[in-house]
């Protein structure tokens, strides 16, 4: 069955909800990264509320969902120099015009691929990243999400794991050297 992302988006309205919650740790890992214009990519953005309120002016932002309804609500609260797709996060080609990008946004994501997709995806993003660029990323529950960064290059600078509620919220440096980036690899499928 198909969830009602945008049904799951109602919850954000209800203060002090998970992900309520979740948004403002979120935010907090984006804005020291957001301090001056920056080039972002979002994989599958929902409705862009994490990041879009933050972008400085002259910022590029690549923000890719397939939902149409929540990809409009993205578009219309989005600025100058933000580019939403209507379409499939799951391939590299989507970014083909923002990367290599300084942050990605991989949230609501991981919970809801595959563990080898993860792998996947995880071992992929040195391709869509500029050197030390940064993933904010969150995902429910346990999970080795932390080690797999480890493996691929990255350096924790931010992990939150509150005790009373599921979700989990890293933050992630690239200290390697990135990968050319290749269009049309396949990165996950939605589960
Ligand atoms: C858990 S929500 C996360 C939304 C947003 N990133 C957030 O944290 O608020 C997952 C989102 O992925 C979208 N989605 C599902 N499959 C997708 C795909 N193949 N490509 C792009 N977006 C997808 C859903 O429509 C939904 O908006």
């Amino acid at each position: 069955m198909t969830r009602d992302w945008i049904k799951w988006h109602d919850e954000y309205e209800i203060p002090g909800s998970s992900l309520a919650r979740r948004l403002e740790v979120v935010r907090g890992y984006l804005r020291p990264l957001l301090d001056r214009p920056r080039r972002v990519i979002s994989m599958c953005a929902g409705d862009g509320r994490d990041v879009l309120p933050l972008l400085p002016p002259g910022s590029r932002a690549v923000l890719v969902e397939w939902d149409s309804e929540l990809a409009a609500r993205a578009r219309a609260a989005a600025g100058e120099g933000v580019t939403v797709i209507t379409g499939d996060a799951g391939t590299t080609t989507p970014y083909a015009e923002i990367a290599p990008a300084e942050i990605v946004l991989a949230c609501g994501v991981f919970g809801n691929i595959s563990y080898e997709d993860t792998r996947r995806t995880i071992a992929a993003l040195p391709s869509l990243l500029t050197p030390g660029g940064a993933v904010v990323w969150t995902r429910a529950g346990s999970s080795d999400v932390r080690e797999i960064f480890a493996g691929n290059g990255f350096t924790e600078l931010g992990f939150t794991a509150p005790d009373d509620a599921r979700f989990r919220v890293g933050l992630h440096r690239l200290d390697r050297d990135p990968d050319p980036y290749l269009a049309d690899v396949r990165l996950f499928n939605f589960v």
